[in-house]
């Protein structure tokens, strides 16, 4: 087709017209709504930029959901905490407001949580004696690497904060778990046990690493939090050099610990850890210890948060299923209105540009009262309803 000079500058102007019409309502378009989830794709909050809450947990108060996680940067070094804990609000679990930073980390030098510390898995809970949020995640100080292995809580009177930071712990110093009790008092180990070896794992499952930290408190890594019915608080976390998982109560108003906790599955290298219970089970999915690096998944139950606890071994089941679907878990949310409706929240992490780690919500089913969980590109809360 020919096209004239006067035809084409009225046709161009017509494009012109059309495009800044586009661009105009572009503009003035509210953000996307969401209906589905996507994992591992890119996802949006209602100001169209890519949730920015890894490691995270969700709590439910009010009617809404509230999720709070690590807020990233880009680049190598955007896994330290340079901005703080964030929070994000929504309705629907598909849609998610961002609420700004619930626990900025600090400028001051002296402050255990100054910028470049290590800030991860954030998780809140609710307090109903003292009507208080509390915020607790896993801490390193700045420049010690992954070294002291403390747990940090904060409180605020409002769910999305600003909370306030109230210090760090080693967990249950100068206590025994349950099953050591009454076993340690005339414990002695081999001092040049060499790491890896039969002796040496013995050692370990008699609380070789509990005695080394009994004064100054136990090693807490990976964490989560788990209120049961009875209003009774748990925070469970990967001790032992990542060896074991550690289950221990919190005091009454959630801000410390009571001296009881038990020992989960001594040597069995177990990280980031979520906890849900179901028809007054317990179930716990964590994972292996590989670093940013996905591995498989793994799931236990008990009929007592103090155990015993029965190895479920892999909930994830088809392609991927031996790296959880490139993903390591951090929560376990159930979903409110929807019986026996559980998410399982897990990461994709990018640790070369860790702004742009992704979300790996997935549902999970039971089979013969197991956990099961299977990849779908996309889905939707109403695979509950089947
Ligand atoms: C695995 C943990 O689950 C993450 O939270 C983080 O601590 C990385 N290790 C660091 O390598």
């Amino acid at each position: 087709m020919r096209i004239n000079n006067r035809n084409f500058t009225f046709s161009t102007l017509l494009v012109i017209i059309a495009l800044s019409m586009g661009l105009c309502s572009c503009q003035s378009q509210t953000a996307i709504m969401h209906s589905s989830f996507t994992p591992g794709e890119i996802w949006l909050d209602t100001d169209s930029v890519h949730i920015n809450a890894h490691g995270g947990g969700i709590i439910f108060d009010n009617g809404k959901y509230y999720w709070f996680g690590e807020h990233k940067t880009a680049g190598r070094g955007g896994n330290s905490a340079l901005v703080g804990i964030g929070c994000y609000s929504s309705d629907d679990l598909y849609n998610w407001e961002n609420e700004g930073i619930a626990l900025a980390s600090a400028n001051d030098p002296d402050s255990e949580i100054v910028k470049g510390c290590v800030m991860e898995r954030p998780k809140v809970i609710y307090n109903e004696k003292t009507d208080t949020y509390v915020l607790w995640f896993h801490l390193e100080l700045k420049g010690q690497g992954y070294a002291a292995a403390r747990t940090g809580v904060a409180t605020s009177k409002n769910v999305t904060g600003p909370y306030t930071y109230l210090g760090s712990h080693r967990p249950n110093a100068g206590h025994w778990s349950i099953e050591l009790q009454g076993k340690m008092d005339n414990k002695e180990f081999a001092s040049d046990l060499e790491w890896w070896t039969p002796d040496w794992r013995k050692a370990v499952n008699e609380g070789l690493f509990v005695k080394r930290d009994f004064e100054k408190g136990q090693m807490s890594r990976d964490m989560t939090l788990f209120v049961d019915d009875d209003g009774k608080a748990y925070h469970i976390h990967s001790s032992e050099e990542n060896l074991t998982l550690h289950i221990s109560e919190l005091n009454d108003d959630y801000t410390g610990f009571t001296g009881k906790y038990t020992r989960l599955f001594p040597g069995g290298h177990n990280e980031a850890p979520a906890i849900f219970k179901r028809n007054g089970n317990y179930y716990l999915i964590a994972s292996g210890c590989t670093g940013w690096d996905p591995n498989a998944a793994r799931s236990a139950v008990a009929t007592s948060i103090w155990g015993p606890w029965e190895s479920l071994g892999n909930p994830c089941i088809g392609k991927d299923a031996e790296l959880t679907f490139h993903s390591q878990s951090t929560y376990v949310l159930p979903v409110q209105g929807k019986k026996d409706a559980y998410i399982y929240m897990g990461d994709r992490w990018r640790p070369r540009n860790p702004i742009d780690g992704r979300y790996i919500w997935l549902p999970i089913r039971f089979e013969n009262e197991k956990p099961v969980i299977e990849w779908h590109d996309e889905w939707d809360l109403n695979i509950f309803d089947n």
